[in-house]
């Protein structure tokens, strides 16, 4: 979004018009930042044999997951109902990559079914697999490298208090385990948190993961998980991309050349592709002036957008129907019973009653970590791809809160 002749627009098409014909709130997402980050990321990790995986938890919705197949980019689920979405979405099953956490084994099984590449994260698990599947199934692992890394503490998953993967201490388990059932352990994982900007510490991962996979004589790719951090506000810090493509690149190409053989090299992000692509539009139901502050409320809440009230998250928001109008300060809040603060203590262009708020960076985990809390209606999606809008979620309607409800005769 960006601004042309004093309107905001993405790709041409005025924001505040995309607000009038679809309402609000709507999430909007624009099919060109998405190709942009897909091409930087080629562009950074040019001197490996590079595969990128979506991590599809970010923004599920079927069209995004075609546009990024589209794009030759592969896709990372972390349900079997995630996995299912990408096959209805038009993905092989090869070009899945199936990394849940701490699921019963029927739902690995039922994966291994429907012929998706599959990521093990803990140690019970593994010798499920082998005992059931021996070498005739190939599977990934995913390790706990043991380091702490990520934007806040809820989503640091690699360090030696998380739940996630197979700590990289307990390599003697997974060795013993691998050889007991000749498991054809075809590639190595971690994940190692979100929001990870030190390049340093994707290359601390990668010494983790590479003494460790000097032990498996049958891989075919390494994962580095995503992490990749983007800015949510001018001068934020980021992920280098192009340091970490060379710097990572240049680390793996020297693993490869002693391990013998050439390996892909994967990375799962989420953010990194959709973040920047998204933005969620809301209308000003109220402008509320207190003693203390001035509340603008808007027509949405911690019902649509969770994530700065669960990671005290930071989304700009931009007045899109008033760009011109002198800045004054604001506290966005929702229309959620409980506190839901969009953003406190905003310089925004004057905000009037009706006028359309963008809320940025709402891509990932936006849409998908939506609900239905105090019975509201999740919005509408759309993309912005080819200069036109398409309608690719409708809003939903009151028919589907009660749609799976039973009435029984009381
Ligand atoms: N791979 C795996 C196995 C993951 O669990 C995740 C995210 C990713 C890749 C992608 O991470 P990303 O590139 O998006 O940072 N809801 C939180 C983020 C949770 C991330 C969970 N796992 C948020 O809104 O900040």
């Amino acid at each position: 979004m960006e601004l042309q002749n004093g309107s905001y627009a993405i790709q041409q098409v005025r924001v505040t018009d995309i607000a009038e014909k679809f309402g609000t709130p709507v999430y909007v997402y624009d099919a060109n930042t998405i190709t942009r980050q897909v091409e930087s990321l080629r562009k950074a990790f040019r001197a490996v044999d590079f595969r990128v995986k979506y991590a599809a938890k970010a923004l599920t919705n079927v069209s995004i997951l075609k546009l990024m197949r589209k794009n030759g980019v592969g896709v990372d689920v972390v349900s079997i109902e995630e996995a299912k979405l990408a096959l209805y979405a038009g993905y092989k099953p090869e070009e899945i990559m199936f990394t849940p956490n701490g699921v019963s084994f029927q739902e690995v099984s039922e994966a291994v079914g429907l012929g998706v590449s599959i990521n093990i994260d803990n140690l019970p698990t593994l010798q499920k697999f082998g005992e059931r599947y021996g070498n005739s199934k190939p599977c990934s692992l995913r390790i706990n490298p043991g380091i702490m890394a990520g934007g806040n503490y809820k989503i640091s998953t690699g360090h030696l208090q998380s739940k996630f993967g197979i700590s990289s201490q307990q390599s003697q388990q997974i060795l013993d385990l691998a050889n007991k059932y000749k498991i054809n352990v075809n590639g190595l994982h971690v994940h190692t948190g979100s929001e990870i900007g030190d390049v340093d510490v994707f290359l601390k991962v990668a010494d983790v993961l590479f003494s460790l996979a000097k032990n498996f004589s049958t891989l075919t790719f390494l994962d580095f998980g995503g992490g990749f951090k983007v800015a949510y506000k001018e001068g934020d810090y980021i992920t280098d991309i192009e340091s970490l493509g060379a710097r990572l690149g240049e680390a793996f190409n020297k693993f490869c050349s002693d391990y013998g053989r050439k390996l892909e090299l994967w990375v799962e992000p989420g953010k990194f592709l959709v973040s920047e692509a998204g933005n969620l539009l809301v209308k000003v139901n109220v402008v509320k002036e207190t003693p203390a502050l001035t509340f603008v409320h808007v027509n949405s809440g911690l019902n649509h957008l969770l994530r700065p009230m669960m990671y005290d998250a930071y989304h700009e928001i931009v007045n899109v129907s008033n760009p011109a109008a002198v800045k004054q300060k604001y506290t966005v809040v929702g229309y959620i019973c409980e506190t839901d603060t969009i953003g406190a203590d905003r310089d925004l262009n004057e905000v009037r009653e009706g006028d359309i708020l963008a809320v940025k960076n709402a891509g990932a985990y936006g849409f998908s970590m939506s609900s239905n809390y105090n019975s509201r209606l999740r919005p509408a999606e759309v993309l912005v791809i080819n200069g036109k809008t398409e309608l690719i979620r409708k809003q939903e309607t009151f028919d589907d809160l009660i749609k799976d409800q039973i009435n029984v005769d009381l």
